[in-house]
């Protein structure tokens, strides 16, 4: 005999025969809901972050129409709801300032709202991580759907990747090689689908680790976002929420350790987004998963990149798709990753990856003929770092990965922009180009300009790369030798602060250092002279993040914001 259904938390509010059953069923009414929507049936959240603002996530509106189809026909009432939207392309200062801030949204809406079940709706850089981090912190059962990639650009035959051939393009101009025509035509080339950056920047990876983390279903990652085969994904995500919720299978079902360094594992795998590591390092303190920047390195050290794809290689999310997507990585990762996590399909990875097409080996290779060596995060510590710094060795050049040069050192990034193409510059392709003040706190928002671009009179002479350290981030769709999420940041008296211009700095991926060959003793001199920092903003929201925001070694989440808060019964509101 089967177990009688167990009663839905959103009875709550519409299972009630008093004043406030009435309102809640009624004011739903006028939106044409029939009564037996309210007969105990799961209520699922369509948590949306669609926005005209936010380019990446347009169609996410009526992507949501075919989730609703999937509640629907699985006996559910779906309820879509939007929330902050952190759009990649459009916020200013950066859109990592506002992550925490949606998910603060997400975590309140979840909570006050009567819902059973919820679809986390999205796509662009952020809007991942800000709804699992909500959601990690309510801790009621709950799904991915991503919108998508956009379908591959070109340029004739030649591949154009989002982000990637912006960077190319740039250089391009400076160079002279390009025209500022063909620039602006590339605008409409680069971004000819719905969808969002078709690189496997931080969007496609974010996307990707979800699904390799069980908590979406196979295909979310790599179908294009204008693929009919997404909307069925939709549909099929609707119905998988309506039994999730029948089910009480949870958010904290999928966010254990063991998914959590099959996040990692994947990462350096796809050879993605250094930004994925701040962002797991936040959910995994919203889940209450002990996970440290040194589990990154650990974890990843010697897993190869299998997969061909911009900014590190040739192809684009398209190719991937064709090629098997996720799933087919996971499989040629074998023994690798931990098979026997649960996934929100009621499969095991194993199982999903047993299921999946061999690779070609071409976009995507195997562990015994991988694309590059080395594929995860590196981690440097040293006395530039003490509590650690990231670089993403598959976009890095190996002649630069043991290095030491002279700082040439820029304040902001307004004093980079402003100097880096002065013909007096003292700098040459030895030199290391330093800069600070970018960090969660300093920026504020850790913007993603720490892939600073190589002065003009250098890329006239051909160079293409140099070492360049930052407290910033920086795309998941630029590629370099680039030290980034230094910490403590330079704000604050990080040692970032102290370098000098013509101060030798000494790179040493594989010896996992970063120094800055300087007696203490006059850094110590130097540290006494840094002015203490006065946040400039006094109200709103940017005071309670500067206040609050930790540091990059730790996810930049708020301090107060660490741990869940589940979903309570709560007081009733009238
Ligand atoms: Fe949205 Fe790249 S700008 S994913």
């Amino acid at each position: 005999m089967s177990n009688p259904p167990r009663r839905m938390r959103s009875q709550d509010w519409f299972g009630r025969h008093d004043s406030h059953g009435f309102v809640h069923r009624g004011w739903m009414k006028s939106q044409g809901h029939p009564a037996h929507m309210f007969d105990g049936r799961p209520v699922i959240g369509i948590c949306n972050t669609w926005s005209e603002l936010t380019p990446c996530n347009g169609h996410l509106r009526q992507l949501a129409e075919h989730v609703k189809r999937g509640v629907y026909e699985a006996g559910g009432f779906p309820l879509e709801f939007p929330v902050l939207s952190t759009g990649e392309s459009m916020m200013r200062p950066t859109a990592m300032l506002f992550r925490n801030l949606a998910s603060m949204d997400v975590e309140a809406s979840l909570r006050a709202n009567p819902l059973d079940a919820v679809v986390l709706m999205a796509g662009c850089d952020k809007t991942t991580p800000a709804l699992l981090m909500g959601a990690a912190s309510v801790d009621l059962p709950a799904i991915v759907l991503s919108g998508g990639p956009m379908l591959n650009a070109w340029k004739g035959r030649e591949r154009m990747g989002s982000g990637t051939h912006v960077f190319k393009a740039v250089e391009a101009v400076k160079a002279g090689t390009m025209t500022p025509a063909q620039f602006e035509a590339a605008e409409a080339e680069l971004n000819r689908s719905a969808g969002h950056c078709m690189t496997m920047g931080t969007a496609s990876t974010m996307a990707s680790l979800v699904e390799g983390m069980g908590l979406a279903l196979t295909g979310n990652a790599a179908l294009p976002a204008v693929d009919a085969r997404r909307q069925v994904l939709a549909h099929m995500t609707g119905m998988r929420a309506v039994e999730m919720a029948r089910q009480d299978l949870r958010l904290s079902h999928y966010l254990t350790r063991e998914h959590f360094e099959n996040g990692i594992l994947l990462n350096g795998a796809l050879g993605g987004s250094t930004n994925a590591v701040v962002h797991l390092l936040a959910l995994a303190g919203r889940a209450g998963v002990p996970l440290t920047l040194d589990d990154w390195d650990r974890l990843g050290r010697d897993v190869p990149c299998l997969v061909d794809l911009m900014p590190s290689g040739r192809f684009l999310m398209e190719d991937f798709c064709y090629a098997g997507g996720v799933p087919t990585v996971l499989r040629a990762m074998g023994e690798r990753m931990h098979r026997g996590a649960v996934t929100v399909s009621g499969e095991t990875l194993g199982e999903i990856a047993d299921a999946a097409e061999a690779p070609d080996g071409e976009v995507i290779r195997t562990l015994e003929k991988p694309f590059k060596a080395l594929g995860g995060i590196t981690v440097l510590r040293g006395n530039l770092a003490p509590y650690g710094a990231v670089l993403k060795p598959s976009a890095a050049s190996e002649p630069l990965m043991r290095h030491t040069g002279p700082a040439v050192v820029f304040d902001s990034i307004e004093d980079f922009q402003k100097r880096i193409d002065d013909p007096d510059l003292v700098v040459d392709e030895n030199s290391v180009l330093v800069l600070r003040n970018c960090g969660p706190r300093g920026y504020p928002g850790m913007a993603e300009v720490g892939n600073m671009r190589l002065p003009a009179k250098l890329i006239r002479k051909g160079i293409r790369d140099m070492v360049r350290i930052s407290d910033a981030r920086m795309s998941g769709t630029a590629y370099g030798t680039v030290v980034l999420h230094v910490a403590p940041e330079a704000i604050g008296g990080g040692p970032l602060a102290l370098v000098r211009d013509g101060d030798l700095v000494t790179l040493d991926v594989p010896a996992r250092t970063l120094h800055l060959q300087v007696e203490e003793s006059e850094l110590e001199k130097r540290r006494a002279e840094l002015k203490p920092f006065v946040s400039p903003y006094s109200r709103g929201y940017e005071r309670l993040y500067v206040e609050h925001v930790m540091g990059a070694d730790t996810g930049a989440d708020f301090d107060f914001l660490v741990g869940g808060s589940g979903a309570p019964p709560l007081r009733d509101s009238h």
